[in-house]
């Protein structure tokens, strides 16, 4: 037996036993003749110390341990002088008899404790290194337990899980593929899986009416602190079933998921805001909820002044920063040119402050009077002390989108974005489609599955623009904290309202058959009706950790560039290789 305890197990009503501890030294440090050797595992730390009138060959044993070595250590529990109450071994330390060096280790290139002297590059490089980082441990501890209380309810709740192939057939859901190569079928590829979306649906034809899926997926996109290239979903699907139905269920499993692992309750039912009100009043499908400070159109009362700015605008909308009133002209300057790099992309930014008093200052002082400042203040339901903030342009939705992102930045720098507050929320009734001017065709919103609202069914078949922009979807979103967590939608289950879906798309009817044939022809043979959602499971583990970036909360992620570190990963193949599946790169 290698060990009696674990480094995170012994306690003061340990005393006076005799234990054996495996693990890797963190440090040792010798004080007047004592040697104290910090010894970890995954459960914790635990203090050795090797007394200075211990046998020649055990100090001499403990004076040789280097960094990361790893060691089996026998000896007795004894209370600690001075006690350290922030470890939970801190009250004891072992009086070491023998220690057996089973592994030496180089010197590591950082510290590995909770705060290490590594930067982000070398760290990556030596990831194995960093996960036995107290902070990374922690992460995949809180990942591994969500997993396992998902599975737990969904299991309760009847649900499956089936595995679904990694080697499939492009299923577009916006992002490129990553294509594999087949040697035996040359020039063919297959694609990664963007997600079992087409297969979870075949599940319900063949009848497996509650399936779920702890399953990695596949997109090759630009990524965020919040996207890796592969990633994981709870990846689930219902038939028989209404909108009604799987928000229920889904909810119940958020609910659970925050109670058992966080100890937190969320609002039961959970708030619901339409895809139009998100827009509207957040300027974006994933509003941030923790906070006001919502968008208001003052188009109608700001404009007719004779500012041409304003007059030209097709939009005109403002928020109410809470005593942000007493910002300064060089900090309102700051905030303009914020609002003009490209990431927030406008021209510029219009001020009124609105004093305690209710006495009121603009950058447009010059066009509006007090009373024409006072009914667009009014219009933006600014209190005093508030300093309400405008941004114009010719496209609605695209102000309304930098007037979200300021409202965030804004929301951030009042510290009312406090990652322990919890403000989840479904965000439903999205269109179905999305006109894009540039290819002047219509995109699938979800994705190509999803189905119209019945009472929509009318428009979905009409030939006019207009019409199909109005059809909206039974399409539902899981919004934490301003961050997508999850999407689902009620799917199409007829042959004919999917042909016409494809048709819509701009896809034809050979395109169609070629691409996704499988799925028209299973429809035929009783497919019923059936509707599902996927988590993003690695951002539930983040939020739920209380960060914005997932990749701590993966064990072997990738950077920005996509790339592997540690690995060295994508790399070049052999020729040898390149020739059994008869390609040729072309790579200047
Ligand atoms: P969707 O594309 O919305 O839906 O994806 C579901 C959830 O997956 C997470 N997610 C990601 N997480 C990390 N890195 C990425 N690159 C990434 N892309 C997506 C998000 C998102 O909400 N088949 C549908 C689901 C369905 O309709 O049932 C789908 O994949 O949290």
């Amino acid at each position: 037996m290698y060990r009696t305890h674990t480094c995170g197990q012994l306690r003061i009503d340990n005393a006076g036993q005799t234990v054996t501890l495996a693990g890797w030294v963190q440090k040792s440090r010798k004080l007047g003749g004592m040697t104290f050797i910090d010894l970890r595992d995954r459960y914790g730390i635990t203090q050795l110390v090797v007394e200075a009138d211990a046998p020649a060959e055990l100090v001499e044993a403990a004076t040789s341990l280097g960094r990361e070595f790893v060691i089996q250590a026998t000896g007795t529990v004894v209370e600690r002088q001075s006690k350290n109450p922030k470890m939970p071994t801190g009250d004891i330390e072992i009086r070491l008899s023998s220690i057996n060096i089973l592994n030496k280790s180089v010197t590591p290139p950082f510290t590995i404790e909770d705060v290490s002297d590594g930067g982000e590059d070398i760290r990556a490089k030596f990831r194995y290194l960093d996960l036995r980082r107290g902070p990374l441990k922690e992460a995949l501890m809180l990942r591994h337990k969500i997993a396992h209380e998902t599975r737990n309810f969904l299991d309760a709740q009847g649900f499956m899980e089936i595995e679904t192939p990694y080697l499939i057939k492009s299923t577009p859901e916006g992002a490129r593929d990553f294509v594999v190569p087949s040697r035996m079928n040359p020039g063919q590829f297959y694609a990664l899986p963007q997600s079992p979306q087409t297969f979870k649906q075949l599940l319900m034809v063949a009848g497996y009416d509650r399936y779920f899926q702890i399953v990695r997926c596949f997109r090759d996109e630009d990524l965020r602190a919040d996207r890796q290239p592969e990633f994981t979903q709870i990846d689930c699907e219902m038939s028989f079933v209404e909108q009604e139905d799987v928000l229920g269920t889904f909810e119940g499993m958020m609910r659970t998921l925050f109670k058992n692992v966080l100890g937190v309750d969320i609002p039961s039912p959970l708030p619901r805001m339409s895809w139009f009100d998100a827009m509207d009043k957040y300027g974006s499908d994933k509003p941030d909820v923790r906070f006001g400070m919502t968008i208001h159109d003052i188009t109608s009362v700001a404009k007719g002044k004779g500012f041409s700015v304003l007059d030209g605008a097709a939009y005109i909308g403002s928020i109410a920063v809470p005593g942000a009133a007493s910002y300064t002209r060089k900090q309102i300057d700051e905030l303009t040119e914020w609002v003009k790099r490209p990431q927030v992309g406008a021209k510029g930014l219009i001020y009124v402050r609105v004093g305690e008093d209710g006495s009121l200052k603009s950058s447009i002082d010059k066009f509006y009077t007090p009373d024409d400042l006072a009914v667009i203040v009014k219009a933006a339901e600014a209190a005093p002390g508030d300093l309400v903030l405008i941004m114009s342009g010719d496209n609605m939705r695209k102000v309304q989108n930098m007037l979200g992102v300021l409202r965030l930045e804004m929301g951030g720098r009042l510290g009312l974005r406090d990652p322990k507050v919890f403000a989840p929320l479904w965000i439903v009734d999205f269109p179905l489609l999305e006109w894009d001017d540039e290819t002047q065709r219509f995109y699938a919103m979800h994705h190509p599955f999803t189905s119209p609202k019945p009472e929509h069914m009318d428009l979905f078949y009409s030939d006019k623009k207009e019409d199909l922009e109005r059809v909206c979807a039974n399409a539902y979103d899981f919004v934490l904290n301003g961050t997508e967590l999850g999407g689902g939608s009620i799917r199409i289950h007829d042959a004919e309202v999917q042909k016409r879906m494809f048709e819509v798309l701009g896809i034809g009817p050979e395109e169609a058959e070629s691409k996704f044939g499988f799925i028209i022809h299973a429809f035929q043979y009783g497919a019923p009706p059936h509707g599902g959602l996927a988590f993003g499971f690695d951002r539930v583990c983040a939020l739920f950790g209380g960060s914005d970036s997932i990749r701590d909360y993966i064990a072997f992620p990738k950077n920005n560039q996509g790339r592997d570190v540690m690995i060295d990963s994508p790399s070049e193949i052999d020729q040898t290789q390149l020739d059994e599946l008869c390609i040729k790169t072309d790579v200047n």
